[in-house]
């Protein structure tokens, strides 16, 4: 009697450690890499990563911070007699294993794509019901990322299939950083923080201002779409579990200014920073946008705290987002069409973020004021800023004391 109390006191002490839960301290600030879908879409073979993986190491991007690729949909062969996965051999015919290496001596990280479903979105095989089993696969391959999307899941309910998933991903042992695609259907900022690192909030971007492409069925989003669409949920975000605006489509079509603003937005949003275009071709515009690291300080910062709208005015809108060491960022977006004048009085803009509880009192405080885009200092809160931004452009700056 006293060894089955005791085995069941150990079974209860235990228990919790051998629960299945995701990987902690992974994905501490927004994750940074590059993806295959927006530019590649499906045409993408191992010659192809390995060129980007190579212009992610030589452009300055790993020196910038990111670093993961992230092979998307499209890789997928077939099924072996065993049910585990294997790569397209046409696509990738050295292996994924191969890959990951190459991507892992360049000092940067491996992600994979799959689909709750039966099918990915593509049409390729997804891992309903094989899950456990892709799980072992891409962690034997060597992945740190794995993207998971929502295609194909008549009957499936969306906490169970990715619980799942992270689950398996958690008893195959490799820390993976989990990435939930499911377009913000079920709410995902709810329940995604214990189950995944970052959970996309809306359909897919595409690069444009402010269009929706409407596929009949689905809609995809240009930037400032995405950016209005989900306006409730900072909350849900924080260090470990992120609010995903979708993929950067920096570089791959709008005017320079829109990128520019794009970047800045992700940046104020926290989001997760996973460039999109082809790296290996970038204009200098580009690099200056992707890897400007005071802007990105911004996204990263430790605090965490996701930023949010604060006011708009005559199509000026003005987004903040507090900072370590009681720094802000401050973006004034210009959506119109036309040049607008930027008249700001910090005295008059007491703001209380009841989030992070934190205020910004220029009254009591003084702050210096740069401008991250231009990478000068410009002066303090004491004046009015006053300044002209383009059509679709910011001006982006960062309040220090
Ligand atoms: C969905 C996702 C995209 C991309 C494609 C691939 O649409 O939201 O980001 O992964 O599938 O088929």
């Amino acid at each position: 009697m006293k060894k089955i109390f005791l085995n069941f006191f150990a079974v209860l002490l235990f228990c919790p450690l051998l629960h299945a839960q995701k990987f902690d301290k992974l994905a501490l600030t927004p994750p940074m890499g590059w993806n295959s879908w927006n530019k590649f879409g499906r045409d993408i073979n191992e010659g192809l990563i390995r060129s980007i993986t190579d212009a992610m190491d030589t452009s300055g991007m790993k020196d910038a911070g990111y670093q993961y690729i992230v092979i998307d949909d499209c890789w997928q062969g077939t099924r072996d007699s065993l049910g585990f996965i294997h790569p397209d051999p046409q696509k990738f015919p050295s292996g994924i294993k191969a890959l990951a290496d190459y991507i892992h001596s360049k000092g940067l990280k491996f992600g994979i794509y799959s689909c709750a479903g039966i099918q990915t979105c593509g049409g390729f095989p997804a891992s309903r019901g094989h899950e456990y089993q892709d799980a072992i696969m891409y962690s034997q391959w060597g992945a740190d990322y794995l993207k998971y999307d929502w295609c194909n899941t008549d009957g499936l309910n969306a906490v169970g299939a990715y619980t799942t998933m992270r689950d398996a991903l958690y008893a195959a042992g490799r820390p993976i950083v989990f990435s939930l695609c499911e377009w913000g259907n079920n709410d995902p900022w709810k329940w995604g923080k214990d189950v995944g690192h970052l959970w996309r909030t809306t359909g897919d971007i595409t690069a444009c201002f402010d269009c929706e492409l409407n596929h009949g069925t689905w809609s995809q989003w240009g930037v400032m779409k995405i950016a209005e669409m989900r306006k409730d949920i900072r909350q849900y975000a924080g260090p470990g579990h992120w609010n995903d605006p979708d993929m950067l489509e920096v570089g791959n079509g709008m005017s320079v200014n829109e990128d520019r603003a794009h970047f800045s937005l992700w940046c104020m949003m926290a989001a997760p920073l996973i460039s999109g275009n082809d790296l290996s071709a970038m204009s200098t515009t580009t690099k200056e946008i992707l890897m400007n690291k005071e802007v990105i300080a911004v996204d990263q910062d430790s605090l965490g705290v996701q930023g949010y709208k604060y006011d708009s005015k005559d199509s000026v809108e003005v987004w903040v987002k507090p900072l370590m060491r009681d720094d802000w960022a401050i973006c004034f977006l210009n959506r119109s069409l036309q040049k607008q004048k930027v008249d700001f009085d910090w005295s008059k803009n007491i703001i209380t973020d009841e989030l992070s509880k934190r205020t910004l009192n220029t009254n009591e405080t003084k702050y210096n004021i740069r401008n991250l885009w231009v990478k000068k200092n410009i002066g303090t809160t004491k004046k009015k800023l006053t300044a002209k931004i383009a059509s679709h452009d910011v001006l982006m700056v960062r309040l220090s004391k």
